[in-house]
């Protein structure tokens, strides 16, 4: 399996070959969405809702990203794995910046960052770039300005999709090498994927984008409360899950589990003697 490199990205948004994203924040989720084939895993900071149970993105931190970001590097072979920059850590100093994506590729072992937004942190994205670490943009619907923005559709009115064009566009001048676009019209979408020379990977932004990505959780099923309608559900994992653990607790009560196939017994020449 040859790893997935900004190159082959290029090549399937000039062959027109769909990218499929995915997150993973752990060794097995990386191990199985490697196994099924996905050509990107994201180190998404929807982490912070769906592993740490957290109400927004906003309390995830560098170390948590880093952390996770290990894990996932250990399991995955041939995708490109991108992890997200945490709140507040793209508007900083360039200084700060280049330390906090430097050791997300260094020590965490990424192959690449996402910065959510444009105007407030091309800055940092240019120092980025500049460095040798690759960036990933999400505009649109992004939750880390939750506070500002809550989770609903962006650039519906003429002026707020036009908007959505221009960050593209300077963005992809700034150097990102793809472009995830959030929870906006298909037709804004069509028009920015149609626009940029780099990829662009959709969540609720329609059919029309370069790939798609979802969450782990949410298109597994897998303990995720929010169910958005761009979600598809693929697998109900959560049930099996909980319908695995309901039975085993159900043997220990009644003593069924464990039986004799799950004991270790001691050889009979020693057990005589042991208890005589
Ligand atoms: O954190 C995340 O999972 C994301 C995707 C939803 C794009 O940013
Ligand atoms: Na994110």
């Amino acid at each position: 399996k040859t790893r997935v490199t900004l190159r082959t990205l290029d090549r399937m948004k000039k062959e027109g070959t769909k990218i499929a994203m995915v997150t993973a924040y752990d060794y097995p989720s990386a191990k199985l969405a490697d196994a099924g084939g996905a050509d990107l895993l994201l180190v998404g900071d929807s982490l912070g809702m769906v592993v740490l149970g957290y109400e927004s993105t906003v309390p995830v931190t560098l170390s948590d990203m880093l952390h996770h970001t290990q894990a996932v590097v250990r399991g995955a072979d041939r995708p490109l794995v991108v992890t997200d920059l945490p709140f507040l850590t793209a508007h900083l100093s360039r200084d700060e910046v280049l330390k906090a994506a430097g050791r997300i590729i260094q020590e965490g072992g990424a192959g690449a960052i996402k910065v959510e937004g444009c105007e407030e942190v091309l800055a940092g994205i240019r120092a980025c770039v500049g460095a040798g670490i690759p960036v990933m943009g999400h505009i649109g619907l992004t939750p880390q300005a939750v506070h500002q923005l809550g989770y609903r559709v962006q650039g519906k009115d003429l002026a707020s999709a036009q908007k959505l064009v221009e960050e593209a566009e300077r963005l992809t001048d700034a150097g990102v090498f793809a472009l995830v676009l959030e929870c906006v019209p298909e037709e804004v979408a069509a028009q920015i994927q149609q626009r940029l020379p780099i990829p662009v990977i959709g969540i609720g932004a329609g059919r029309h984008c370069d790939g798609q990505v979802l969450v782990y959780h949410d298109l597994l099923q897998y303990a995720s409360e929010i169910r958005p309608s761009f979600v598809k559900t693929y697998a109900k994992i959560g049930d099996e899950v909980e319908q695995g653990i309901r039975q085993y607790v159900q043997e220990v009560r009644q003593g069924t589990f464990p039986g004799t196939d799950h004991i270790y017994s001691l050889p009979s020449a020693v057990k005589e003697r042991l208890f005589s």
